[in-house]
This record gives C-alpha cells, sequence and structure tokens, in this order.
C-alpha cells in the first residue's frame, strides 16, 4: 500500500530554494519573438519570484543566471544576457537594499567586464546587512568550474604551508566553494520539462530535492513556487539513513 504523504503542516518550508530559469527562447518562440524577449520577460519571473520567495518565507533563493556552456551562444544573446543583469540590478538594487535583502553573485570573475565586476561588487557592498531572504544569483556559474577553482585554492594553501593536505575533507574543501557561506540548497527546481543540472550547484545539491516543472521559466511566479514548495514538502528525505517516520 502507498505511503501516505506527510502533511504540509509537518514538513517545514525549504530554507533554501535553487532555481535553475530555463525556458526563455522558446516562450519567445511560442509568440513569433526574439529570444532576448523571452529573457527581458524572464527578468520579470525574477522579480516576481524573489517577491514570492520573502513571503513564503525561503531565507535562501539562489538562480542560474549565465552558465559557463552559455558563452556558446551568439554574440548578440550572451550581451543580451549581461545588459539584463545590468538593467535588474539599475533598476532592483535600491529596492531590494530597501526590502532587505542580501544579494551574491557566485561564478567566475575573471573575464567579466569591468562594469559587471562593479555592478556585482556594489549590490554585494550595499546589502551586506540584509538578512531577510539572501538571494544568490549565479553568473557565468558552472558547478565544475567552481570546484576547480576550489581545488586551485586549496592546493595554492597546501603549497604555501596554510593548509595541510591531510586535514582536507569535504567539510573543509566546501569553505573553499563560491557558496561558503550558504547552506545547501533543499529543493532544486528546473523549469522547461529538461531533467538535467547543465552544471549546476553540482557539489552543493548532493541531497536537494530535485523538482522538474512543466512551465517554461517566463511564466513562473508566486503560484509555481508554492507548487515547488508543496512537491518538496510531501518528499521523505532520508540522507542515507532510514526513513524520517522511523528517526
Ligand atoms: C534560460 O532560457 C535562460 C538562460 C539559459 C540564460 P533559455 O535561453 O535556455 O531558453 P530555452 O531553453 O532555449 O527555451
Ligand atoms: C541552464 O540552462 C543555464 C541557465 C538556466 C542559466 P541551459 O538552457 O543553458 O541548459 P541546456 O543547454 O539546456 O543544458
Ligand atoms: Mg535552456
Amino acid at each position: 500500500m502507498a505511503q501516505p504523504a506527510p502533511s504540509s503542516a509537518q514538513a517545514p518550508t525549504p530554507r533554501h530554494v535553487a532555481i535553475i530559469m530555463d525556458g526563455n527562447g522558446r516562450w519567445a518562440r511560442q509568440r513569433n519573438r526574439p529570444r532576448t524577449f523571452g529573457h527581458a520577460e524572464g527578468v520579470e519571473a525574477l522579480r516576481r519570484t524573489v517577491e514570492a520567495a520573502g513571503e513564503a518565507g525561503v531565507e535562501y533563493l539562489t538562480v542560474f543566471g549565465f552558465s559557463t556552456e552559455n558563452w556558446r551562444r551568439p554574440a548578440e544573446e550572451v550581451n543580451a544576457l549581461f545588459d539584463l543583469l545590468r538593467l535588474y540590478v539599475a533598476r532592483d538594487l535600491d529596492k531590494l537594499v530597501r526590502e532587505g535583502v542580501r544579494v551574491r553573485v557566485i561564478g567566475g570573475r575573471e573575464g567579466l567586464q569591468r562594469d559587471i565586476a562593479d555592478i556585482i561588487g556594489n549590490a554585494e557592498a550595499r546589502t551586506r546587512e540584509n538578512a531577510k531572504l539572501n538571494l544568490t544569483i549565479a553568473f557565468n556559474y558552472g558547478g565544475q568550474d567552481e570546484i576547480a577553482r576550489a581545488a586551485r585554492r586549496v592546493a595554492e594553501d597546501v603549497s604555501s604551508g596554510k593548509l595541510n593536505a591531510s586535514d582536507i575533507d569535504a567539510k573543509v574543501f566546501e569553505t573553499y566553494l563560491d557558496t561558503d557561506d550558504l547552506p545547501p540548497p533543499d529543493v532544486l527546481v528546473r523549469t522547461s520539462g529538461e531533467f538535467r543540472l547543465s552544471n549546476f550547484m553540482l557539489w552543493q545539491s548532493a541531497y536537494a530535492e530535485l523538482v522538474f516543472l512543466d512551465v517554461l521559466w517566463p511564466d513562473f511566479g508566486k503560484d509555481a513556487l508554492a507548487l515547488a514548495i508543496d512537491v518538496y514538502r510531501r518528499r521523505d528525505r532520508r540522507y542515507g539513513g532510514t526513513t524520517s517516520e522511523s528517526a
């Protein structure tokens, strides 16, 4: 007989929700519009989602905005995505500061245009004291690149004598990741009906509950977030042990 799903009253709201915001291009194509139109609508969906996450009591929201593999796209589209990051910060930073949102950006900083690096640094500095919602934007981010950059810094610390090789374990290693001060995601959502991680939070998602939704990112908002949270709450997280009900 099927196990009854735990009721929502028992299961807590996820502390950390991570989202692969996918499907902007297909959303635009359905409307015979250029892909960049889909990306612009995607920013509106991000705005709605940041607000809805705060209302739902989520503490950490991490979104995948540009991957290390997205450089393979035509230059025009890559430029449009960078312009949207500029526009989002220019339009929303004051509001984020006011509303208690702490902004972080994870991903490689090398090779980013100077003004983008400045925009990121300024957004992080201006929101550093905020604690209501932690919004982390993964930009020029790839999980493999993040782990390789961390390994490089670990190697540097070993060769300079700051760290003993025999002291390296998972706990020590993860302090070298971009997500050093974030808890791991409880739920990882991907929109657009694709079933893959595309290099997102490979280390951090070890025990994340994966939720794949058949909604294109520009259509995402309060309802879709509530659905993802509801699906998450019905899952039984075991972390390699036995069922949580018998714990
Ligand atoms: C997600 O939408 C945004 C980014 C990857 C930057 P896509 O641009 O991947 O849209 P689809 O997957 O082609 O529909
Ligand atoms: C993942 O989506 C990257 C972002 C959402 C920023 P992609 O659209 O780039 O992933 P693939 O190419 O379908 O795997
Ligand atoms: Mg895509």
